[in-house]
This record gives structure tokens, sequence and C-alpha cells, in this order.
């Protein structure tokens, strides 16, 4: 695997390439990430991967200082799963300049759930998954559905600025108990991480619910929020949203089945987790 930096370095070795599968990352690799890197192989090669903590995506008291960087172990993974180029910019090379000049997704998908209580995170979403692609030029880019509003922005993105790239969702990979695999699952104490599948069975409970028909959505999202403060939670939004656009379904929509899928986000004492489950 090659372990590149610069931008010019990265194009003279991808230059010719026309079926780059990409995955872009923030590091602090796990099974999640790898499962990325496996779906990648089977739609494109080379693949590339990216590790940069994106300190645009990042709000001023959020956790950018101590987001977990463990570059050698990431390293000896992706090379593993035969990744074939590893583009690891530093902040210099990436943003040589500050980057004015940004890419803003419209508020009804970007200030909405993760945005509202995230204000200018899909900018920095958006910003600098442009730049990545415009740095490797894929063909195809591998997204995880565990951020299942970010998958939908990028896509949307990619669509209405014709990208030549192609994105790819992948299923949420969990722990055995349930858990969705994050990096942050790494600043849970023990007792935290032993209730923190609660998040997803919560997604279950809802999805259960609704699912058995003629539920008032409104009332379950609420009960929902109030099962997880029961279990020691702050949470931010449990949220049943249509799963085209992530708008809220009309009664009628919801009766005439239209698809649907439950995001959460909430705090686990210092902790922020978010998930979801399609219904
Ligand atoms: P990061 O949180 O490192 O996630 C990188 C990719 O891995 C994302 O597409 C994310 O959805 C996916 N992923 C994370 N946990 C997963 C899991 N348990 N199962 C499946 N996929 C999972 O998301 C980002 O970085 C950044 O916002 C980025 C897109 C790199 C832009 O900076």
């Amino acid at each position: 695997m090659k372990i590149i930096s610069t931008i010019d370095e990265l194009r003279d070795q991808l230059r010719g390439q026309l079926r780059t599968a990409f995955v872009p990352t923030m590091g602090n690799l796990h099974e999640g990430h790898l499962s990325l890197m496996r779906l990648a192989r089977r739609h494109g090669d080379p693949v590339v991967a990216s590790i940069f903590v994106n300190r645009l995506q990042f709000g001023p008291n959020e956790d950018f200082e101590k987001y977990p960087r463990t570059f050698e172990a990431d390293v000896a993974k992706l090379e593993k799963e035969g990744v074939y180029v590893l583009f690891a910019p530093t902040e210099k090379d990436l943003y040589p300049e500050p980057q004015e000049y940004r890419v803003q997704p419209p508020d009804d998908l970007g200030g909405i759930l993760e945005g509202h209580f995230r204000p200018g995170f899909f900018n920095g979403v958006c910003t600098v998954v442009t730049k990545l692609f415009s740095c490797v030029q894929p063909r195809v880019a591998v997204f995880g559905k565990k951020d299942y509003q970010q998958l939908m922005i990028v896509r949307n993105m990619a669509r209405q600025f014709a990208l030549p790239t192609e994105i790819i969702g992948a299923e949420t990979f969990r722990a055995d108990d349930g858990l969705a695999l994050s990096s942050r699952n790494g600043y849970l104490s023990t007792a935290e991480r032993a209730e923190a599948p609660f998040l997803y069975q919560t997604l279950q409970y809802v999805a259960e619910r609704s699912r058995a028909g003629h539920a008032d959505l409104v009332a379950l999202e609420r009960d929902a929020m109030e099962r997880l403060a029961g279990h020691g939670w702050q949470p931010d939004y449990v949220s049943i949203r249509k799963r085209m656009n992530l708008q809220a379904p009309s009664r009628e929509e919801y009766e005439a089945g239209a698809p649907l899928v439950v995001l959460a986000a909430a705090k686990l004492g210092a902790t922020r987790l978010i998930d979801n489950l399609e219904i």
C-alpha cells in the first residue's frame, strides 16, 4: 500500500485510473470501515482510502482535538484489506490556504436532524468530500448507512453537480449486541458500553410499533425519547422520516406505506451516539 500525503503525488499515482473505488474516513478504523473497503473492492479497482480528520465539520465545542488518531494501527488494517493507496493529507496539504469556498447543502436536508444539532456539519462534510473527490477522481465512492443523512446528502450532491462518481451505500456494521460500531464508542466507560445497545433496541422498538400500523408517530417518537431518558441518556432526537428525503411523513403517506427510517442521536455521559434503522 502506498501512503501519500500530497495532492500532487496522489494525482501522479492515480493518473489514468478509470475504475477507482474510494472510501473516505477520519481514521480510527474498525470493522465497519473495513466492510466499506471490502464493498469498494467489489465495485472497482484500485481501492483508495483516505484518512483525514476534517476540522471543517467539527463545531467549536466538539471533539476535533481529542478525536482518536491511531494512524499506525489503521495502516496495518488497510494493508490487510488490499487497499492500493492511502491518502492521508495533513491539514496543510488539504487546506494550504483557508477553505473559503464551501459546498452548502440545502437547509431542508442539511439543516435538519444532525444538521440542526451540529450547525455547519454538513457544509464541512460536503466541502471535504468534494475536495477529496477532486483529488481522487473516483468512479465510485462508498459511504455507510450508519450516517444515513450524510449518505443521502452526499448522494444528492453528486447527482446535482453531475459528479462522475457513483455513491454506494453500505449496511451498518454492528457488534453482536447490536451497537453500531463507531470511533466514538471508544470514549464509553465499561458501564456506558454495557448500556449503549439500548439505543439500537429503542430503534427496534419504534420500528416494531410503527410497522404495526396506525401509530401516532409523534407520540411514538416522544415515547422513545422518554425511554432513553429513563435509561440515563440525553436524547437529541428520535425521528421517524421518509427514506426518500428525510422529511416527516404525513398521516396519509404513513398509512399508504411510505418507506420510512427512524433516526436517533443521544448522549450517554459525554459521548454522543447516532444510529438509525429502516422500517
Ligand atoms: P468516519 O466517521 O470515519 O466514517 C467513514 C465512513 O465509514 C462513513 O461513510 C461512515 O458512514 C462509515 N461507517 C462508520 N461506522 C460504520 C458502521 N458501523 N457500519 C458501516 N459504515 C460505517 O463519516 C466520516 O468519517 C466523515 O464525515 C467523512 C465522510 C470521512 C468526511 O470527513
